[in-house]
């Protein structure tokens, strides 16, 4: 057997023309531009490459994009102040700051001064409360376009086994609270887990976000099982290039026994954009009332 790739980059590119109609439609009923600003602090290489595709994306789409890149030694009391600013901008109605932030920056008192309805990353703790407790919130992206992903291969999800790999609060916490919704049997699952290759077996769905390269091998597999693979892990380079990019899940090995698998990269990567945009639309929809 071996299992069907799941075309991440396919299926963001669906999502984003069908968001690019949803712009243009909203630009004309109510004659506003949804903006979308991102906030990067420092110059690590990843974060440039990450805020510019966000940027160029959100520019395809037909709505505007506010980059704010900032030096390593910008004070918390300087982001903080640029935060309020964008929060009462009229024109701004997502606002994104990149993660990892330098050390002497407080990540929880940056991200919770977003203003909960612009939090389009859905990482404010007033989102968080709301996912958790059912309520109407911004989704954080990764785990919205991992949820997306398995209701196009399975539509009802309720009452599969969902595994999480991970408990971060970026995508392993957001992740089983969304498969909860859904009427998932969940469990999170992280590096203290006892016998973490038999929890990983008995799941229908697997999650995998911890951030080890090739950690999930084919035996911790369910045969026929759908495999979400969120990691992004770079291997050491080999021969002066740049090293080989890869998932949490051994792919090779996971091919062989999953029934439908998510590739790295081109699988999960591609969504998380899509529903980023998603989110600003959402969250402009919201703010006009
Ligand atoms: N850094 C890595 N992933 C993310 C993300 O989804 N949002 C933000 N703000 N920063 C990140």
């Amino acid at each position: 057997m071996s299992a069907e790739v799941i075309d991440g980059k396919a299926f963001a590119d669906g999502l984003l023309r069908a968001l690019e109609d949803d712009v243009r439609a909203f630009k004309k009923e109510h004659d506003l531009v949804p903006g979308l600003a991102v906030v990067v602090v420092g110059h690590d290489p990843a974060s440039q490459i990450y805020v510019g595709s966000k940027a160029r994306r959100t520019v395809e789409i037909g709505m505007r994009s506010y980059e704010h890149r900032l030096e390593e030694a910008t004070s918390e009391a300087d982001l903080l102040a640029l935060i309020r600013r964008l929060n009462s901008a009229p024109e701004v109605h997502g606002i994104l700051v990149q993660l990892p932030l330098p050390p002497h920056i407080d990540d929880a008192a940056v991200l919770d001064a977003i203003a909960p309805e612009k939090d389009v990353d859905g990482f404010h703790v007033i989102n968080a409360g709301r996912l958790a407790t059912g309520q109407s919130a911004l989704v954080p992206c990764t785990p919205s376009g991992c949820l997306q992903l398995l209701k196009s291969i399975h539509g009802d999800l309720a009452g599969m086994r969902a595994l999480v790999l991970g408990r971060s609060n970026i995508v392993g916490k957001p992740m089983a609270q969304l498969l909860l919704a859904e009427s998932c049997t969940v469990t999170i699952a992280h590096s203290r887990t006892r016998d973490l290759p038999g929890e990983c077996r008995r799941a229908d769905i697997l999650v995998a976000a911890v951030g080890r390269p090739r950690m999930v091998k084919g035996d911790w597999i369910k045969p026929g099982a759908t495999v979400i693979d969120v990691g992004i892990n770079r291997l050491p380079a080999v021969d002066g290039g740049k090293g080989k990019i890869v998932g949490d899940v051994d792919f090779e090995e996971a091919l062989a026994v999953a029934g439908h698998i998510t590739p790295v990269p081109g699988g999960v990567g591609p969504m998380t954009i899509a529903c980023l945009l998603q989110n600003t639309l959402k969250a402009a929809r919201v703010q006009i009332g």
